[in-house]
C-alpha cells in the first residue's frame, strides 16, 4: 500500500505531465500561457516537444481537438499519472468499457431535468455564503475569493447531489486541495528549499493534506442525510455498489467517485465564479447589468429553473469567463497507436496536450480575444463560432458530466451575490496566472466587500 507521504511526492515527480511542462512555462511569470501561445504561433498547431525522454505534443487547432476527442477518441486515452491521490480510480481516470460501466449509473443525476430539483439547494448554499459575506462586509477585512467560491461550490454539491450538509470544514479541505494540487510548485518548493529559502509548506504538510482529503468521502457517506431524498447522485452511487451486475463498482469505487466530484466539480466551478467576480469588479457597468437583469427576471422572490433562461447576460458573463480563463487549460491524453495529425507523426505513447487556452485566445477564432465581452455569447452571436474553438468542458464522449449544471450554479450565484454586494478586487492589476492542473490566479484573488443598501 502507498503511504500518504509517497502519494504527496508522486504529485511532483517525473510521472506528472504538469511537472514535465514546467520548464516550458517559466519565463513569463505573469502568464505562463503566453509562452505556449508564442510557441504554437511560431511552430504551428501540432508541436512535438521532447522533454526528458518523453514526447509531449501540443495541439492548438479546433479541428485537431475534434480528431482527438471525437473522431479517434479510442486512440487517445486518459492520462492521470501523478494525480491518482486526488482522483483514485474514479471514472475520470478510466477508459473503454470500464469507464462506461462506471459512468452509466451516475449519468441520470446530471440530466437537465434534475436542475429544477437542485436549484433550491444551490440557493440554500448561496444564502449561507451571503450571510457570511454580510459579516465580511461589516469587518471590511480582505479575503481570498477562490477560497470563498470553493467553499460555496462544495456546499452546493454536498446539498444538491449528496443530500448532506458539508460534514467537514471546507476551509481546511480547500487548503489541503491547494497544498497538493499545486503540482508544479511541489517540485519547485523542494528545489528552492535546498537553496536555503524558507517555505510554509513541506512534504509532511502535503502528506497530512492527503490524509485529510482521503477522509472526506467516508465522512460524506457516513453523515446523516438532510432530507432523505430518494433521487440523489449519492443514492445512485450506493445503488451501483449494491448492483451485482456491476462488480467493478465496489465501495472503493464509490469513495473515489466522491473524491472526483469534490475536486473536479468544485475547483473548476469555484475558479470560474472567482474569475467572473474579478472581471465584473473591474467593470462596474457589467456588474450593474447583472443586477438589473436579476431585478427584472426574478425581482424579490427566489429564482427558479424557469428564470435561468432569462438570465442571458449573467450566463454570458460565465461563458466569457470560461473562454478567458478555462479552468482546464489543457486536456491530456496518451496515444495508443501511431497516428498522423496535421501532417505530423504522432507515436504510440506520446502525451497529447490539447491547448484549450490557446484556442480560446486565438484571434483566428475570436475578435479581440483578450477583451472581456459577454455579448459574444448573446443573441445568436455564439452561432458564428468555429466548432471546437471553445472547449471549457472538453468534447465528445468524455466531456464534462457536470458542465451544464455548473453553469446553473454559477449563473445563480453571480446574480444573487452581485444583487446584494459590491465585491472589490484589491490585488495586483491585472491578476497574474498560475498554470497548475487548473488555471489559477497567481497568489489568489484578494477582495474586500461592501453590502449594497
Ligand atoms: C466550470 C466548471 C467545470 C469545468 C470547467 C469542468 C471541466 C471539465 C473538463 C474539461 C472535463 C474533461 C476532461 C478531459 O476530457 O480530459 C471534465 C470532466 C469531468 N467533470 Fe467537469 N468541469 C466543471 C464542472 C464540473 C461539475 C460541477 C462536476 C460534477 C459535480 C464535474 C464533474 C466532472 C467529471 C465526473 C468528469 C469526468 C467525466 C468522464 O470522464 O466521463 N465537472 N470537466
Amino acid at each position: 500500500m502507498t503511504t500518504p507521504a509517497s502519494h504527496a511526492q508522486g504529485l511532483g515527480d517525473e510521472s506528472s505531465i504538469w511537472f514535465k511542462l514546467t520548464p516550458l512555462l517559466r519565463g513569463d511569470p505573469e502568464n505562463p500561457m503566453r509562452i505556449l501561445m508564442h510557441m504554437t504561433e511560431r511552430y504551428g498547431p501540432v508541436l512535438p516537444v521532447n522533454l526528458a525522454n518523453q514526447r509531449i505534443v501540443l495541439i492548438s487547432e479546433p479541428e485537431y481537438f475534434k480528431h482527438v476527442l471525437v473522431t479517434k477518441a479510442d486512440n487517445y486515452i486518459k492520462y492521470f499519472d501523478g494525480l491518482k491521490p486526488i482522483f483514485g480510480k474514479s471514472m475520470i481516470t478510466n477508459d473503454g468499457a470500464l469507464w462506461q460501466k462506471i459512468r452509466m449509473p451516475q449519468q441520470p443525476a446530471f440530466h437537465p431535468d434534475m436542475f429544477a430539483e437542485y436549484i433550491p439547494y444551490f440557493l440554500q448554499a448561496i444564502q449561507t455564503k451571503m450571510d457570511l459575506w454580510a459579516d465580511l462586509a461589516k469587518t471590511g477585512e480582505t479575503f481570498e475569493m477562490v477560497e470563498q467560491t470553493w467553499t460555496l461550490a462544495a456546499d452546493m454539491i454536498c446539498k444538491a447531489l449528496f443530500d448532506r450538509d458539508m460534514p467537514f470544514n471546507p476551509h481546511v479541505v480547500f487548503k489541503c486541495v491547494k497544498t497538493y494540487t499545486d503540482v508544479m510548485n511541489h517540485r519547485d518548493i523542494r528545489l528552492r528549499k535546498q537553496a536555503g529559502e524558507v517555505f510554509e509548506m513541506n512534504d509532511e504538510d502535503a502528506a497530512k493534506s492527503m490524509e485529510t482529503w482521503a477522509s472526506v468521502p467516508p465522512a460524506v457517506m457516513g453523515a446523516d442525510p438532510r432530507e432523505m431524498r430518494e433521487r440523489t447522485l449519492l443514492k445512485m452511487i450506493e445503488a451501483a455498489v449494491a448492483d451485482p451486475t456491476v462488480p467493478e463498482f465496489d465501495t472503493q469505487q464509490a469513495i473515489d467517485e466522491l473524491k472526483q466530484y469534490l475536486w473536479a466539480g468544485t475547483e473548476t466551478t469555484a475558479l470560474t465564479l472567482a474569475w467572473a467576480l474579478y472581471e465584473t469588479s473591474r467593470r462596474p457597468e457589467a456588474a450593474e447589468r447583472i443586477r438589473r437583469e436579476g431585478e427584472t427576471v426574478y425581482g424579490d422572490r427566489p429564482p427558479t429553473a424557469a428564470d435561468y433562461s432569462g438570465l442571458a447576460y449573467t450566463r454570458a458573463v460565465i461563458q466569457e469567463t470560461m473562454r478567458l480563463y478555462p479552468p482546464i487549460w489543457g486536456l491530456i491524453r496518451v496515444a495508443v497507436e501511431d497516428d498522423i495529425i496535421g501532417g505530423k507523426e504522432i507515436k504510440a505513447g506520446d502525451r497529447v496536450t490539447l491547448f484549450a487556452y490557446g484556442a480560446h485566445h486565438n484571434p483566428k477564432f475570436w475578435d479581440e480575444p483578450e477583451e472581456f465581452r459577454p455579448e459574444r455569447w448573446m443573441a445568436g452571436n455564439a452561432k458564428k463560432q468555429v466548432k471546437y474553438s471553445y472547449i471549457p468542458f472538453g468534447a465528445g464522449k468524455r466531456s464534462c458530466i457536470g458542465g451544464a449544471m455548473s453553469q446553473v450554479e454559477n449563473t445563480l450565484a453571480l446574480s444573487l451575490l452581485l444583487r446584494r454586494f459590491r465585491p472589490e478586487y484589491v490585488g495586483a492589476n491585472p491578476a497574474g496566472i498560475s498554470a497548475t492542473v487548473t488555471l489559477t490566479p497567481k497568489g489568489g484573488l484578494p477582495f474586500i466587500i461592501r453590502e449594497l443598501s
